[in-house]
């Protein structure tokens, strides 16, 4: 099996999902936990600065490994919560976007808001996660 085949298949679904999230409203008040619901707004604002690097069909193997957002919601509570700490990490730490990628792409730099938006967002989803 081809698995380039594996990973458009992969991405495939993994849009649906993210798709029918957003028309589904009722599904951000997902009480039994899992799968991780990313809010519409956090979403949009990692397809903009991060997703690039960080999804199944990326061309940079290491961001891939580190961080894909296709498999997110997916992880199992064990993976996804160090994940979501590593993610609220380097926006603290302001690793990432990578230098490079953001002179490169000013626009697609987080502003200040989005960058504490992501970071709140991911700091409590990972704290929810653990009282679980
Ligand atoms: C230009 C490509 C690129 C973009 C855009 C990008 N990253 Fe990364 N990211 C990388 C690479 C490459 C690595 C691996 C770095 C390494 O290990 O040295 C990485 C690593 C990471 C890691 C793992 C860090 C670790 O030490 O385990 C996290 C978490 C992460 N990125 C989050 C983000 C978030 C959140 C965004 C958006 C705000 C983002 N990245 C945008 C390329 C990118």
């Amino acid at each position: 099996m081809n698995k380039l085949v594996i990973y458009l298949g992969m991405a495939v679904v993994s849009i649906f999902l993210f798709s029918s999230f957003k028309m589904d409203p009722s599904a951000e008040t997902n009480s039994s936990g899992d799968p991780l619901v990313i809010p519409e707004n956090i979403n949009a604002i990692l397809q903009k600065s991060c997703y690039g690097c960080h999804n199944t069909n990326s061309k940079g193997e290491k961001s891939k490994a580190k961080l894909n957002l296709d498999e997110l919601p997916t992880l199992k509570k064990s993976k996804l919560a160090p994940k979501l700490h590593k993610i609220a990490e380097v926006l603290e730490e302001g690793k990432m976007p990578p230098e490079k990628f953001a002179q490169k792409f000013p626009e697609k730099v987080p502003t200040d808001e989005e960058k504490k938006a992501l970071m709140d967002w991911a700091g409590s989803a990972a704290s929810s996660l653990m009282e679980k």
